[in-house]
């Protein structure tokens, strides 16, 4: 594997025109696992996902195995990556039966030669739907040996199967509450079971299976810090960037810097559920630097999340990323031709957490669109950039969840209709007469105490809440004077027009390099940003519109009125 990452470090220096002559290089992975997880379902379908359809075939595996399989591990492996989860984390049982394991292994011995593993999303019920059990409760003998026997079976046909990945009671999953026992029974549990293989069980902290009334930003932390310290040596907590759900912009978890004797590892989304699908182009190594850049201050000053995840904070012996997997059936793989710039971002970034977005950019550009200094330069303003712009027409200052219910596409700010308060964008803006924002202060939920002393002082004062958080953690009133000396009115409408603004004038940039890029690649990116520039519009003037009816202020000079009334933008959920 060293010489096949060494080839392809090779190659990157020849694609970014580097000097080979003195060429003494060392490098190691920083991060041990560095996976994709892939939400693809057995019918072909991807939850979340906008490439296409699954790459996996299940009905002509195992005899028949697409040559883009090769394809697509020799694409990880030249990135850094080693581990692949085939199935979605809202599991189906089914894929844990001899028929499919069959079709597994299929896979696996593709994407052996490139150093990839294959992991598999396990259902916690199976023992129930598979084995023909009564329960799937994890202190049960009969339970145990189920899954201990199943990982046997498993081992056999892929002796170097990497390990389970678990949603375990989250959004209707089962789990071990669900027989009154802890995460840390059912985790230890299946850890039991693939230890004898050296596998490991990779528990999901997305829970927020909670009260009614509760803070959902504050339900993770509190159903898993107190298992710190108390999971199997072969277990990893995987935990999302932020505390809510891959918004364009969310504070860092606080279970980064929380557990100190828990193997935590990041799970980032590559695929832009919340961002634009893949019609958006937005090169999230930004957003990412932003996260891993983070200081913890958990063991003091320059804890960044960087430093809990490598290991280097905690001494923890197992240390890895996991990215939501954006590839699926285009021809493109990735639906955007940029957008295969954020797989690139992470699997590089698992290599080395500490590359910046610039240097991910530019050997991007070099290794796929051009070699041309001045359009480089375009390209990567363009790139590192766009996520801050579309943070500005979709949830500026701090605001989250403001989308459109089930697709998550559009905005839909006025949305109250979900069956939990939480899956509604009301829940989250809280918007009235007086203002707008989630106070997490001590007035209001106070889940801001679970970040470490001197964040939790930061964010709790509004005069040090950085802007970009504002409405994440406070409810502030319309006239509130900014950082810029505006009232929050003036300023949130200002951000919303700057979002439109830069989409126009980077379809301007991106014509004007029409002779730098080949025609068909140039023609496909110019029309997404056709798309990307009507949903910006769309974006603020729905948003604007409806924050209007609480605000009762006029809109400032220089932001563009709406074109339509707010029942309009209320009736249609999607322009394209
Ligand atoms: C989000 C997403 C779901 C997904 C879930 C998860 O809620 O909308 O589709 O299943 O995250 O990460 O488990």
């Amino acid at each position: 594997m060293g010489a096949l990452y060494g080839a392809f470090h090779f190659l990157r220096l020849l694609q970014t025109l580097q000097p080979i002559d003195k060429l003494d290089v060392s490098q190691k992975p920083r991060l041990q696992l560095r996976l994709l997880d892939h939400w693809d379902n057995l019918d072909g379908s991807i939850e979340r996902g906008y490439a296409g359809r699954s790459l996996w075939d299940w009905k002509a595996l195992p005899e028949n195995v697409d040559s883009r399989l090769r394809d697509y591990a020799r694409a990880n492996a030249s990135i850094g990556i080693n581990g692949s989860t085939l199935n979605n984390v809202n599991a189906n049982a089914q894929i844990l039966t001899a028929e499919y394991l069959r079709r597994v292994a299929a896979i696996a011995d593709v994407f052996r030669p490139y150093g990839v593993k294959v992991y598999l999303s396990a259902r916690f019920s199976a023992p129930i739907e598979l084995g023909g059990l009564k329960t799937a409760d994890p202190l049960d003998a009969e339970v145990a040996a189920w899954w201990k026997q199943k990982a046997d079976e498993i081992y056999k046909l892929i002796p170097d199967f990497g390990g389970f990945l678990v949603k375990a009671n989250s959004e209707g999953q089962p789990g071990p509450r669900t027989y009154h026992r802890t995460h840390a029974d059912g985790a230890n549990m299946l850890a039991a079971a693939v230890a004898p293989h050296k596998g490991v069980v990779i528990w999901r902290a997305f829970v927020y299976d909670m009260k009614p009334g509760y803070d959902r930003a504050g339900a993770a932390y509190e159903n898993l810090q107190p298992f710190d310290g108390k999971f199997a040596p072969n277990v990893l907590l995987q935990v999302k960037n932020g505390p809510i759900d891959f918004q364009p912009r969310e504070p860092f978890h606080p279970l980064f810097g929380g557990m100190s004797r828990t193997q935590v590892i990041p799970e980032l989304q590559i695929t832009q559920e919340y961002l634009g699908f893949s019609n958006h182009l937005v090169f999230l190594a930004q957003m990412w630097r932003e996260f891993l850049d983070s200081d913890t201050y958990a063991s003091g000053p320059g804890s960044t999340v960087t430093k809990v995840v490598d290991g280097s904070l905690y001494h923890q012996r197992l240390t890895g990323m996991a990215g939501v997997a954006n590839t699926g059936t285009d021809r493109n793989w990735t639906g955007h031709h940029f957008l295969q710039g954020n797989w690139y971002a992470f699997g590089r970034l698992t290599w080395n957490p500490d590359l910046s977005s610039r240097q991910i950019a530019d050997e991007w550009i070099a290794m796929t669109l051009t070699h041309d200094p001045k359009a480089t330069e375009t390209i990567a303003r363009m790139m590192l950039e766009s996520h801050e712009a579309v943070v500005d027409y979709m949830t500026p200052l701090g605001l989250h969840h403001l989308f459109w219910g089930g697709h998550h596409y559009g905005p839909a700010p006025w949305w109250n209709t979900e069956p939990r308060d939480d899956w509604n964008p009301v829940y989250y803006h809280r918007a009235d007469a007086e203002g707008i924002g989630f106070d997490r202060t001590a007035t209001g939920s106070n889940t801001v105490n679970q970040y470490h002393w001197p964040v939790r002082g930061q964010f709790s004062n509004l005069s040090t809440c950085p802007d970009r958080f504002l409405l994440w953690f406070h409810h502030v009133p319309w006239d509130y004077r900014v950082r810029s000396g505006r009232t929050l009115w003036d300023e949130m409408t200002l951000h919303y027009q700057h979002g439109v603004a830069w989409v126009r004038a980077t379809r301007k940039d991106w014509d004007a390099l029409s002779d730098k890029i080949d025609p068909d690649r140039h023609a496909a990116v110019a029309k997404k940003l056709t798309i990307q520039e009507r949903d910006a519009i769309w974006w603020k003037d729905a948003c604007l519109t409806y924050f209007q009816t609480f605000s009762e202020r006029s809109l400032p000079a220089g932001v563009e009125k709406p074109a339509k009334t707010l029942a309009e933008y209320q009736a249609k959920s999607l322009q394209w």
